[in-house]
Order: C-alpha cells, then structure tokens, then sequence
C-alpha cells in the first residue's frame, strides 16, 4: 500500500433558487410530468438566472460552504482544479477567477474538461497531486451552468439539464482512507452523439450558427444511453473485482446523475442494494460537474470514516470511469 494517500476532508454544495419544475416544462415543451419522472427520475432542477453570473459563481459558492464549515484557510490551498463542462468565457480560466474569488491567493489553478467526467477525472489529478507529496492542499471544484447551453426549444435534452455546483477538498492521509484505485476511459468515437457543434475550432460561432441553433447541446439519448449502462456498469464491477470487494463491502455508489435508469442498472450490475445508492437526481437533474459532488455534499452525514465508496460516470467524448475510495471522516 502506498505509504501517503490522498482523501476527501471536507466538502461543500450550492444549486441555487430559482426551480424549473415538470410542471414547468410541460408549458414549455410537448411534454409530461409522467414521462420525464418514468424515464429519467427527475422531477425538479434549480436554474442559475442571473445573466451576469456564470458556472464560476456556483464553484464560488459550494467553495464557501467548504471553507465556512471545515475552517480551511483559503490561503493554504495550493491549487484549485475547476471541472466544468461551461467555462464562464473561452479563454480565461474561470478556475483563476473562482480561487481569486474564494481567497486562495497562494493556488496556481486550472480548468479540466472532460463532460461529465470531468470531476472524476479531477479526483484523479488531485490524487495524483497529494500522493506524490508535491501539494497538500488540492481543492477540487464541479460546477455547470448547464441552462445557458440547453435549448429549451428541445424536448429531448431541456429536461434533463440544471445548473449546481459542489467542491472537495484534498489532502494526505496516513492511515490509508482517501482514492484507493481507478479505471479511466475515453472513446472518441462517441464525440457525434452528444456534442455542441458551434463554438469552438472546428465551427467557429457566426450569424449561421446561431440562426441554426448549433451552440446548444445536442444529445442521441438513445445512443448515449446504450454506452452509459454497458461503460458505466462496466467499469464498476471491475472495480471491484480487481480490489475484491463483494457487495456487501460496498457501503456507497455515489454515480453521476443522468439518468435514474442508468444508475439502477449499474447499481444492479454490482449487486447493490437500493440504500447504498445515492441519488439526488429528482430534485437537480444532471448539473454534469456537479454531480458527484452535490451527492457527497447531501449526504455527508450518512457517510462515516472507513466507508467503501465507488464513484461512477459517464459523459461526452465519451468519458468514463470509476474511483473506489474510503472515507476519510465523520462529519458532526
Ligand atoms: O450525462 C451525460 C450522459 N447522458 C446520458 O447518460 C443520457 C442518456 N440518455 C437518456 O437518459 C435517455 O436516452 C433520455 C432520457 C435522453 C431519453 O429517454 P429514452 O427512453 O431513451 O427515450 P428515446 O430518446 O428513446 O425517446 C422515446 C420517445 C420518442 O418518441 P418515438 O420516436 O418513440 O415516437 C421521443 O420522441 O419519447 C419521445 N420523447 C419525449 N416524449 C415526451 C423524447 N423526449 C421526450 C419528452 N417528452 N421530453
């Protein structure tokens, strides 16, 4: 076993008010309640309403909530990771704009974007970080303002998507707790299913683009999902295997939250029972970044020092993937 690992110490959440029911949307779209909640299980997101607020916002705030409740000093972090699918501009880093923000005067920062792997993805690299001793204090933002790239216009994404944001900080642990192993993947091919055409190299933004609406996602949910269940369960029950852990050893499956489907078939896969699985998809959607995060903030109390946690994703690209690691405390 490697002698430093790197755990979870604190964490924090924000979505913020303004909710955007079924209810809502069956006044938007051609739509039903009935049909979202049998398909999807969401009934409610939160949507981010202020034009002048971008995803950073969401990270400054879940990043406060941390701070405010464990006491870190925001000058010892050493480095911020900010997993976002939505920039709040192209170019500068909203990673360097949320440390400022938050006080990390002291933190390099950078943004990570794999989809809706993004976060998992971060909890490697800031993993990696921490165990190699070069930093001690990594914070590990998720956040997305997913409304300002949905098309409301569009059925069969605009009920899927809410804006929130969560962040986790890591540090070393001697004891053994914290990211015990990992499965990361990619597969390029699936970049025609689940994409944003316009915006970036490839399709430049231009009156055209506009007018066609290619700046929204566009999502073969069909397609995505087939991928979803197979990669996502997948991964999973690899995970572990290869570290042999049984089901009754698995306390947590904190998987990102698309669709309530797609985690119960993944959650099935491993053997788990449905009070291991946490879910917070009715009330947020798939906030991309933010899920992870969003799960550990919600249900921090329930999870105790030693508990064997396996995260799951899926995402654009496509990205997948699977961490198990253990618990590093218990909250008051
Ligand atoms: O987070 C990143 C990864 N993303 C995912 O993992 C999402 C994966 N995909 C999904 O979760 C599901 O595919 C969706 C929730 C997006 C769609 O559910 P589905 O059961 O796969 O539905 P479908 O796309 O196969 O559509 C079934 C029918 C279609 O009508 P026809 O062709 O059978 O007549 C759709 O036009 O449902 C129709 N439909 C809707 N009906 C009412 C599509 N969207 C809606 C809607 N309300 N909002």
């Amino acid at each position: 076993m490697k002698s430093t690992t790197a755990a979870i110490t604190a964490v924090g959440g924000y979505v913020p008010e303004d909710v955007l029911s079924n209810q809502d949307l069956e006044k938007m779209v051609e739509t039903t309640d009935e049909w979202i909640t049998t398909r999807t299980g969401i009934k409610e997101r939160r949507i981010l309403k202020d034009k002048d607020k971008g995803s950073s916002y969401l990270g400054v705030k879940a990043s406060e909530e941390l701070i405010n409740k464990s006491g870190v000093d925001p000058e010892s972090i050493d480095m911020v990771i900010f997993a976002t699918a939505t920039p709040d501009m192209p170019v500068a880093a909203s990673a360097s704009y949320l440390a400022t923000k938050i006080g990390a005067k002291n933190a390099f920062s950078y943004d990570l974007m794999a989809a809706c792997s993004s976060f998992l993805y971060g909890m490697s690299t800031a993993s990696a970080y921490i165990e190699s001793g070069r930093y001690k204090k990594v914070l590990l933002v998720g956040a997305d303002k997913m409304s300002s790239i949905i098309d409301y216009q569009d059925r069969a994404t605009c009920i899927i998507f809410g804006d929130g944001g969560g962040a986790v900080l890591f540090e070393p642990d001697e004891e053994g707790m914290g990211l015990q192993d990992e499965i990361l993947r990619t597969d390029g091919n699936g970049r025609d299913f689940l994409k944003i055409d316009a915006g970036g190299s490839i399709m430049p933004a231009s009156h055209k683009t506009v007018d066609e609406r290619k700046h929204y996602v566009f999502q073969d949910g069909r397609t995505v999902f087939k991928f979803a269940v197979s990669n996502m369960a997948g991964v999973s029950e690899q995970i572990m295997k290869r570290n042999e852990l049984s089901a009754a050893s698995v306390d947590h499956l904190v998987a990102h939250q698309a669709n309530k489907r797609i985690v119960g078939a993944t959650a099935a896969r491993m053997n788990l029972e449905p009070e291991k699985v946490l879910m917070n998809i009715q009330r947020y959607g798939n906030t991309t970044s933010a899920t992870l995060p969003l799960l550990l903030s919600d249900y921090e109390s329930k999870l105790k020092k030693g508990d064997n946690i396996i995260f799951a994703t899926f995402g654009g690209g496509f990205t997948w993937g699977s961490i198990y690691l253990k618990w590093a405390y218990n909250s008051n």
